[in-house]
């Protein structure tokens, strides 16, 4: 029986148990890499974060405040900056998301006990007590504490929504003008930084669409470009991120991107910030059960990201031909509909499970192979949210699965992309619509220097994939060593009780002829790193 056929049984309910005894292949897929034909430099900042002031993200996920008795630098939660830490966190977009829109930067500066008490667009939203009402504790000089303490370069999302063109300018000379220049270098360095913080990324508005502002796409091109047109030219030259469209609208939201480019009149933004969530809100899919159907329908919804760039890379290509601008997916992952939450509060906070690493591994994937395109991605969000790395409810904090991607894809940040073409039998799975199909392997390579680094995603629920992995004539090895994220269980979670469900193990990697064979288990993630000769 082959696995398409195998599928479609067990999703009859035919078969039970049949998957356990499931034998290894001789060679279910073969994968076949190209290192002297390295392209594009996979941008690390696609490996990039997003924080918001929004339910536990700020308060309690990353801000303890500086008298808690939870180890903190200055106030940020250490064991949130360690782990940041370790895996490279390239970058951070702050302060939102639809917070942005609404945001006063003012308000975050200066003495702490003298910032005001504001307004924020999640308030309504909450329940009563918990951070409704925004402290601007953690405020500017905090995030960029943050950021220099992970390493991170900061991103920042300026309010187009409620704000001013004069807002946004004064806010980024008070970022980037030097010292003895502007008042607003001085007021900078009142508060405790003299040195210009030289900021370079920063994002013109969110969702100006929706949250930020409900607008046509011609409305915000000429708010875009009264916006930038002023900006102060301090160092570094400014990446300037326009607001890009709901690239998870069934019909992809095609008409944000080009009503914006025709009304830009051929001026182009350096980026072009493209959201994509697989978005199960009003569903019944939840996190912590999942069946086949549901486990097949997330993975086959993240997989359209990879439509939905190509379509808008497309669609820019006529107002822009020379593709001056990337595209930046600054919010992506999953969202369900209110799972399990860790704590009333936290709006949005979800169960991040095995199923959304696997998730989180083909979006990487996605996006290496299309490393030319895009300048940067940030998974929505970091903490104590949607798609999270990580979970905490005061001294409490857990690595979620998508945690362990992040780490096992480090290999990939400022690699070249190297050709990887995958045969292996589609997956047949039972859908809503009678059958759905994806590919039994998904992957991606890159090099720097000697090293290789492939990424595999096996999605089948039921059977392991033994791989043979080989590599173009011309290049050789005989050093590998492979790491797997799995569990036996779809569902498998990280809990505060029980950190350690879904986390790395090895994986034996052999020689095989002119390559590696490797078998990688069902619903796992493998990560292979190949020492070339
Ligand atoms: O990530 C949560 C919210 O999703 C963001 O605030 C908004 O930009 C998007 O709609």
């Amino acid at each position: 029986m082959n696995r398409r056929l195998l599928l479609k049984t067990l999703a009859s309910g035919v078969l039970g148990t049949l998957a356990a005894r499931w034998p290894l292949l001789a060679a279910d897929a073969e994968v076949e890499l190209a290192p002297q034909q390295a392209g594009p430099v996979i941008n690390p900042h696609i490996y990039g974060h997003f924080i918001e002031h929004l339910g536990g993200v700020i308060y309690d996920g990353i801000w303890v405040g500086r008298e808690s008795k939870i180890p903190n630098i200055d106030g940020i939660r250490k064991q949130f900056v360690d782990d940041m830490k370790r895996i490279g966190a390239p970058n951070l977009r702050w302060p939102g998301g639809c917070f942005a829109d609404g945001y006063h930067w003012r308000d975050g500066i200066g003495p702490s006990a003298k910032r005001p008490r504001t307004y924020n667009f999640w308030e309504s939203r909450m329940p009563p007590g918990l951070h409704a009402t925004e402290s601007n504790a953690f405020g500017f000089h905090e995030f960029i504490r943050l950021c220099r303490l992970v390493g991170a370069e900061p991103y920042v999302a300026a309010n187009v929504g409620s704000g001013t063109p004069q807002e946004f300018h004064d806010w980024v000379s008070y970022c980037n003008a030097p010292l003895g220049t502007l008042s607003l270098a001085d007021e900078r360095a009142a508060n405790g930084q003299k040195e210009p913080f030289g900021i370079r990324y920063w994002g013109v508005g969110n969702e100006s669409w929706g949250c930020g502002g409900s607008m046509k796409p011609g409305e915000y091109a000429t708010l875009y470009r009264k916006f930038v047109t002023q900006f102060p030219a301090f160092a570094p030259r400014p990446y300037l991120i326009a607001a890009g469209p709901r690239g998870h609208s069934r019909d992809g939201d095609m008409g944000w991107t080009t009503g914006f480019f025709e009304a830009m009149h051929r001026e182009a933004p350096d980026g072009f910030a493209l959201h994509f969530y697989t978005d199960f809100r009003n569903t019944k899919v939840i996190p912590e059960k999942s069946t086949a159907q549901e486990w097949y329908a997330v993975l086959r919804e993240g997989l359209r990201t990879e439509a939905v760039i190509e379509q808008h890379w497309k669609a820019m290509e006529k107002y822009d031909p020379q593709h001056r601008t990337k595209l930046v997916i600054d919010e992506w992952g999953t969202w369900y509909t209110a799972g399990a939450l860790i704590a009333p509060g936290y709006i949005l906070s979800q169960t991040t499970t095995l199923r959304d690493a696997l998730h989180a591994a083909i979006s990487f994937d996605i996006f290496n192979r299309h490393a030319a395109k895009i300048e940067m991605a940030n998974i929505a969000q970091t903490i104590n949210c949607l798609h999270s790395l990580f979970l905490a409810h005061e001294s409490n904090y857990v690595r979620t699965p998508t945690y362990y991607v992040f780490e096992m894809y480090r290999g990939h940040m400022g690699g070249q992309l190297v050709p990887l073409q995958i045969r292996a039998e589609e997956l047949v799975f039972p859908s809503a619509e009678g059958t759905g199909r994806i590919g039994g392997l998904a992957g991606s390579a890159s090099i720097r220097g000697k090293r290789l680094t492939v990424t595999l995603t096996n999605p089948s629920t039921h059977a392991p994939v033994a791989t043979r992995i080989r590599l173009a004539s011309g290049t050789k090895s005989t050093e590998a060593r492979g790491r797997v994220l799995t569990h036996d269980d779809v569902a498998a979670a990280n809990t505060f009780q029980s950190p350690n469900v879904v986390s790395l193990s090895q994986l034996p990697v052999s020689v095989a002829g002119d390559g590696f064979s490797v078998v990688i288990p069902k619903q796992a993630v493998a990560a292979i790193e190949i020492e070339l000769a």
